[in-house]
Parts: C-alpha cells; sequence; structure tokens
C-alpha cells in the first residue's frame, strides 16, 4: 500500500506537509551554499521566514547558543534587518523559492503589528502571515501569547487588514496553551502553529554563571518533541482551525505523531541545522509511516490519538510499532 502526501493549509495547496520552523532555515544562506540545486530540491512545501520586527535587531550578545543532550538552548534574540530591510532586500530572494512564503512578525504594539501586517500583507509574493505572540505588549506589560484575552485582542484588531491567512505561533510557556488557541481562533486566527521553544537555561561549568550571553534562551529539539505533542493535541482538541505542529521532529515517524496528535502540517525546526535536507527526508519517511500504518494520507491519520481506543481500534494494521523515532 502506499500513501499520498498533498495537503490544504489556509487555502494553499501543499505538495506535502512539512514545511520549517521559523529562524531554523537561512534559505538566503543556503541558496548561497548549494547553488539554484536548492531551488530545485527544496526541502519544505512551504517556507517560514525568520520573525521580522518593525525595526532592525542586532540580537542577543555571545554566546547564544548551547548543546543540551537531546537539543539546543539558543538565545538568538530575534537579529532581522527590520520591515523595510527586510522587504527591500530578503523579499524579492524568498519570493524567489519555488514555495508558498509565509513570512512571521513580531512587534511590542498593536500599532506596529498592524503596521507589519498592512505592509507584509500587501506585497504578492507572501502568501500567508505567522504572528510571533512570545512579545510583551508595551502597553499592558503582558506577555501576549501568555494572555487568551491578550491575542484574541491582538488578532481582532490585525484580522481587517488583510484577507491573507493568518497564523498564531503559540509559545509553550503556558499552564493552558489550548485556552490562548482558542483566543486566537476567536479573534480571527486562521490557523495556529506551535510549539515555539521552552524557556531554558545553561551554567557555564568553570564559572557557575550563565553561559548564554542574555542568561536564558529556549530549548528546541528531540528534547521537547513529548512536550510538544501533549500540547498540539490539547491545542488540537480545542480549536476548529488547522495545527500546525512542531518540537523536535526529525522523522517521518515524530512527523505522523504530530499529524496522529492533530496537525494538519508539521514543522522541522532545529534537525535542519544538522540536516539542510532533513525537511525532504522527513516527507519521504513520512509517507512510508503513513503506508505501514495503512494510512492513505495525513488526514486520515490526523487526530487519531485523539480518538477514543473503540473508535481507532478499526485502523492500525501495522506490522510493528512505529512509536519511536529512530533518531
Ligand atoms: C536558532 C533558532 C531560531 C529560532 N528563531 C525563531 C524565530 O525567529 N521565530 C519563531 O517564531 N520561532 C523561532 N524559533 C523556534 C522554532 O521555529 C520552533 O518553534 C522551535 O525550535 C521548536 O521546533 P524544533 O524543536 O523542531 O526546533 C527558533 C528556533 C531556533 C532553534
Amino acid at each position: 500500500m502506499s500513501a499520498s502526501l498533498p495537503v490544504e493549509l489556509c487555502g494553499l495547496s501543499l505538495p506535502h506537509p512539512v514545511i520549517n520552523g521559523s529562524g531554523c532555515f537561512d534559505a538566503i544562506a543556503a541558496r548561497r551554499a548549494f547553488g539554484d540545486e536548492l531551488l530545485e530540491r527544496f526541502p519544505f512545501a512551504a517556507f517560514v521566514s525568520k520573525t521580522i520586527t518593525p525595526e532592525a535587531r542586532t540580537g542577543n550578545p555571545p554566546p547564544r547558543l548551547w548543546e543540551t543532550p537531546a537539543g539546543m538552548i539558543n538565545s538568538i534574540g530575534l537579529p532581522n534587518k527590520g520591515l523595510r530591510g527586510f522587504l527591500e532586500q530578503d523579499l524579492p530572494r524568498l519570493a524567489e523559492l519555488p514555495v508558498p512564503l509565509i513570512v512571521s512578525v513580531m512587534a511590542t504594539s498593536r500599532e506596529d503589528f498592524g503596521r507589519l501586517v498592512g505592509k507584509v500583507a500587501a506585497r504578492p509574493e507572501v502568501a500567508a502571515l505567522e504572528l510571533n505572540v512570545s512579545c510583551p505588549n508595551v502597553h499592558s506589560g503582558l506577555i501576549v501569547g501568555e494572555q487568551p484575552a491578550e491575542t484574541e485582542a491582538l488578532l481582532a484588531e490585525l484580522r481587517p487588514l488583510t484577507a491573507k491567512p493568518l497564523i498564531v505561533k503559540l509559545t509553550p510557556n503556558v499552564a493552558d496553551p489550548a485556552a490562548v488557541a482558542v483566543g486566537a481562533e476567536q479573534g480571527g486566527a486562521d490557523a495556529v502553529s506551535l510549539i515555539n521553544t521552552l524557556k531554558a537555561t545553561a551554567i557555564h561549568p568553570a564559572t557557575q554563571r550563565p553561559w548564554l550571553g542574555a542568561g536564558r534562551g529556549g530549548l528546541s529539539g528531540p528534547a521537547v518533541r513529548a512536550v510538544a505533542l501533549a500540547q498540539v493535541a490539547a491545542v488540537a482538541a480545542a480549536v476548529a482551525i488547522p495545527v500546525i505542529g512542531m518540537g523536535g521532529i526529525a522523522s517521518g515517524a515524530d512527523a505522523l505523531a504530530f499529524i496522529a496528535s492533530g496537525a494538519s502540517v508539521v514543522a522541522v525546526g532545529t534537525e535542519s541545522f544538522r540536516d539542510p535536507a532533513a525537511g525532504a527526508r522527513v516527507a519521504a519517511e513520512l509517507e512510508e509511516a503513513l503506508a505501514k500504518c495503512g494510512f492513505e494520507d495525513p488526514a486520515e491519520a490526523r487526530g487519531m490519538a485523539l480518538q477514543s481506543p473503540s473508535q481507532s481500534e478499526k485502523r492500525l494494521q501495522t506490522e510493528e510499532p512505529i512509536g519511536r523515532s529512530a533518531r
């Protein structure tokens, strides 16, 4: 038996359900390194840009990375060229990618968020926007994505600015991510994506002081996968809009577990630093994993883990369990 991979996300037809996590694949640098071969064999079905902010940012002081036994902590701090630099320099190059472009934006006030969304969404090269809400609102002092009401109010303000899909990137650093997802949905979001990185730190072994220049950062990679699966399942059970699942995906079996937990699309983040072709590999492995479990396509597998045992009993003709990633 074989499986087919095409999926639809907010009106975008994708040949397979594997995209990149924002900030985890620099397509412009990759094109410099791999040339036009990158365009012929682009690893993702859609490309999500690094988060851009209204003004340029240099990012956090070094060191910015710490490797953990099963992942890494980063405190990159969103270095970027700002809205103007992005539109003038990066957007024309990202528009040459052979896949739909999703631009990730973040601001610290609703007005600035509105300016970003208005200007970015107006560009025909942009297929959709991802709103990174892991940031404080300068007026309330609250982290928007930690508060269902703040998230809903932000979306209500941004929704009228564009007909293009708005995806809300949720933070895992909350007790109830599903409540925030419901806020995003009620405000008019077209999809939610999760998880962003988990708050983490590392101590310098010689000085016993924080290793990272910024003191702390965000944990990603296989270390967060089990947390991400639980949060994706909770969110998928709470909202009707599509869920983009990510957090430690390194194989097709991992991707399938996220789809079974309710994700319509999955994103590969940290694994792309180890293997720049990981997106394509995960998609190919996903096809095999689906077929092995007797699923014809991702839609058939979606939400299996959320069903009662009697609902899901009918399926699963698999000969051997594939619940654990090979990596
Ligand atoms: C180095 C690095 C940079 C990141 N930059 C961003 C970013 O700019 N915007 C964003 O929303 N998420 C960013 N993320 C979070 C990832 O998109 C993803 O949500 C998270 O790493 C979990 O997925 P993973 O375990 O597959 O990496 C970054 C992650 C890493 C490791």
